[in-house]
């Protein structure tokens, strides 16, 4: 399976990353729970040196929970502070001041041996798209949050939400971009719709999740759209066409329809809670 990407994009969106980055003091990543290491982007680490880090496990509601506290624990044993948060829906976001003032121990330190105190973090929000990285700064900004706009000794354009006393956020996010080379990253990716699927061939990521479900979660699509177990892929995607009345033609089975369907009950979490990438299969 190819994937494409568009260099133009990415090469802005690293620029803008790398002058906003001079502004803050705290990177706060964004990873989606169900693929927390496909959903990085590794450059993070060398445009983020010398910040303060913390981890984000977005999504975690879509993810198997005991699996999100594995991954909680190994982004915290790799010296990072780590929590699983639900943007869409605010859980975990009471955590969150918490974990700042945690993961910017160092810097509030070294300010108060320098005699500053009480200035306030800044922060920016970084992630590959659609990981919900505006949907997180919604939820944590809520209503109540002024913008502080241009104010003198800001940068110009730059646009600041006063989250509280301790924090200031910089209310565009940084873009990531994935990195696909590997094909079971881009799979993955792909999988949680982060490649768009214009480019790619529905029915074929269809074939491979579902392979991939009868690997990891036996039983579940046989049980979602009541069809027998077969054992073969393309059976089983053409028993969810049945199944749910995907038809072209008269009768003929819509296996492009059905594929559709698929990878969209998937994303949207109705085939339950699902982690495409355990601590143990993502070599
Ligand atoms: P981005 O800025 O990183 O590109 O992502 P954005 O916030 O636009 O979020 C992308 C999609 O992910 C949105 O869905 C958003 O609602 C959803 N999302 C964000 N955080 C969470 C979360 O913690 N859990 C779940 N289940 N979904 C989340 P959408 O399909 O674009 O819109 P809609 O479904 O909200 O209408």
């Amino acid at each position: 399976m190819h994937f494409q990407w568009y260099p133009g994009h990415m090469t802005k969106a690293k620029r803008m990353m790398r002058e906003n980055m001079k502004l803050i003091d705290l990177v706060i990543e964004l990873v989606d729970a169900r693929i927390p290491l496909s959903s990085r982007n590794p450059d993070i680490d060398e445009l983020g040196k010398g910040k303060a880090r913390l981890v984000l496990l977005n999504k975690s509601d879509l993810a198997e929970e005991h699996m999100n506290n594995a991954w909680v624990e190994f982004f915290r044993e790799k010296g990072f502070v780590a929590v699983k948060v639900n943007s869409k829906k605010g859980n975990g976001l009471k955590q969150i001041q918490g974990a700042i003032q945690e993961a910017c121990r160092e810097k509030t330190e070294r300010d108060r041996k320098r005699g500053i105190l009480n200035r306030p973090v800044r922060a920016m929000v970084v992630g590959i798209p659609n990981v919900g990285k505006s949907t997180f700064i919604n939820a944590l900004a809520g209503k109540a949050c002024a913008k502080t706009g241009n104010k003198p000794g800001v940068t110009k354009g730059k646009q600041w939400i006063r989250l509280n006393k301790q924090v200031e956020l910089l209310d565009t996010p940084g873009i990531l971009w994935p990195k696909f080379e590997d094909q079971k990253v881009g799979l993955r990716l792909a999988f949680i719709g982060s490649i768009k699927d214009e480019i790619l061939n529905t029915e074929e990521l269809a074939l491979e999740f579902i392979k991939f479900m009868g690997g990891e979660y036996p039983g579940v699509l046989e049980e979602k759209y009541q069809i027998p177990s077969w054992g073969d892929c393309f059976e089983t995607l053409r028993g969810i066409a049945e199944s749910r009345h995907c038809l072209v033609r008269g009768n003929e089975l819509d296996t492009e329809k059905a594929a559709s369907l698929l990878l969209d009950d998937f994303r949207n979490g109705r085939l339950g809670r699902i982690t495409l990438e355990k601590l143990d299969n993502n070599d």
